[in-house]
């Protein structure tokens, strides 16, 4: 195959290559996982392991924020019912700083609420209207429609991706949400001088080994940081967190809900590659293509599987078996074959047998569901109409599987 034909993608189903997935309660020695207690303590870690050692990479020490501040709040928000706080997380550390602003808006009550959080793509002030959100002071995409000029955002994004947050329709639900620019953790760029990375260099080091983090695990890593500062918030329910995330920022939420297990619901919506499609199916992006277009992302040694997926002693359906027991939506769009929609929910599928040594139900069916016709048990699944995208239509299901493990709804 000449370099460009293993660049294209496939998309027709037909070509499809025949592959074996790994068993995910078979332990590299062959030996049958068949209880809870041998997953979690064998299996499990293995699994574990392998994701951090041959994927996302692992993080080289322990880094937690040094301290948490409350830079503004309010009621005077456009929304009914809701307030509004901004939070700044701080790391300080050899003289270097790394300063994350997290904006919540959440239902004005005295109860503790349970909240979404996710990160997001342009910068906290282009989620809403509200003009009393701060503009990120990180470096940020060039992305000209959004007015976005040499990386640095300003006035001219605010409320440009409001449809991506459907921020009332949370508030009146009862639920919070909590947010941050991902790039406050790791600008999304090939280059390791900046973000979270150099904070855990050794003396000469500029950039991770092979087998530690990228960009996605900067992401996860400043989820679980969020999650530290919701545990803190006395207007939070932070037993009843949902974490949330589009695209590669779906593929950076499934990680931290893999590595950290406090997150008590894990939403990927349109995750694709290095998300919840199967790597082995080679439809659509491919871990050659992802490798080649987004070096900073995964772990160097990741790209020992370019062109050489079935070699992979993981595939994804084993990322969202991590997440077991506790519940996982996976959402497709019909018009989004490049992340690979059937891709998406087989990985469900094959991950369902480990929700099962827990007496949950997952998909039950290697059948896709129809368009429209979300399926809901530990782990759910929908495929809606349309592209690439987070919708209304996306959001009133993640709000309906919270109801269902939060509130028995
Ligand atoms: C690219 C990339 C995908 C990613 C997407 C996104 O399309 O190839 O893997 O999910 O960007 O984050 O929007």
């Amino acid at each position: 195959m000449g370099a460009e034909a293993q660049y294209q993608a496939n998309y027709d189903e037909s070509k499809v290559p025949s592959y074996n997935l790994p068993d995910p309660l078979v332990m590299p020695g062959g030996r049958q996982v068949k209880n809870v207690k041998k997953w979690e303590r064998k299996m499990r870690p293995a699994t574990l392991h392998l994701f951090e050692d041959q994927v996302y990479g692992k993080i080289p020490g322990d880094l937690k924020m040094t301290s948490f501040r409350i830079v503004e709040e309010g009621k005077n928000t456009p929304y009914k019912n809701a307030i509004r706080k901004q939070v700044e997380l701080l790391l300080e550390k050899d003289g270097k700083e790394l300063r994350a602003l997290m904006l919540m808006y959440l239902p004005e009550t005295d109860q503790k609420v349970p909240v979404f959080l996710g990160l997001n793509f342009y910068g906290n002030h282009t989620v809403t209207e509200d003009v009393n959100v701060l503009i990120t002071e990180s470096w940020v995409r060039n992305e000209s429609s959004f007015g976005i000029v040499n990386n640095q955002s300003n006035e001219k994004g605010r409320g440009v991706r409001t449809n991506r947050w459907a921020i009332q329709e949370i508030i009146d639900n009862g639920y919070g949400l909590a947010t941050i620019y991902y790039g406050d953790f790791d600008p999304d760029r090939d280059d390791f001088s900046d973000g979270v990375h150099p904070f855990l260099y050794h003396y000469g080091q500029d950039k991770p080994r092979p087998n530690e983090w990228g960009a996605l695990g900067a992401w996860a890593w400043g989820l679980s940081r969020a999650l530290d500062y919701l545990e803190t918030d006395p207007d939070v329910d932070a037993s009843k967190v949902a974490v949330m995330g589009h695209s590669r920022i779906g593929k950076a939420a499934l990680w931290a809900g893999a590595t950290d297990v406090r997150f008590a619901v894990v939403i990927s919506n349109n995750s694709g590659c290095g998300g919840t499609a199967l790597s082995r199916r080679r439809f659509g992006e491919t871990v050659q293509i992802i490798n080649a277009a987004f070096p900073h992302w995964f772990c160097d040694n990741f790209t020992a599987y370019n062109n050489n997926e079935d070699n992979l002693p993981i595939d994804q359906h084993q990322l969202v078996a991590l997440i077991a027991p506790r519940p996982v939506y996976i959402a497709s769009a019909e018009e989004d074959q490049w992340a690979d929609p059937r891709g998406e929910y087989l990985s469900g599928y094959h991950a369902s047998k480990v929700y099962e040594l827990y007496g949950k139900k997952g998909l039950p069916s290697p059948e896709m569901p129809a368009i429209h016709q979300p399926v809901m048990n530990q782990v759910g699944y929908h495929i809606r109409a349309g592209e690439h995208d987070v919708t209304l239509y996306d959001w009133q299901q993640y709000i309906r599987f919270a109801n269902l493990h939060f509130l028995n709804r």
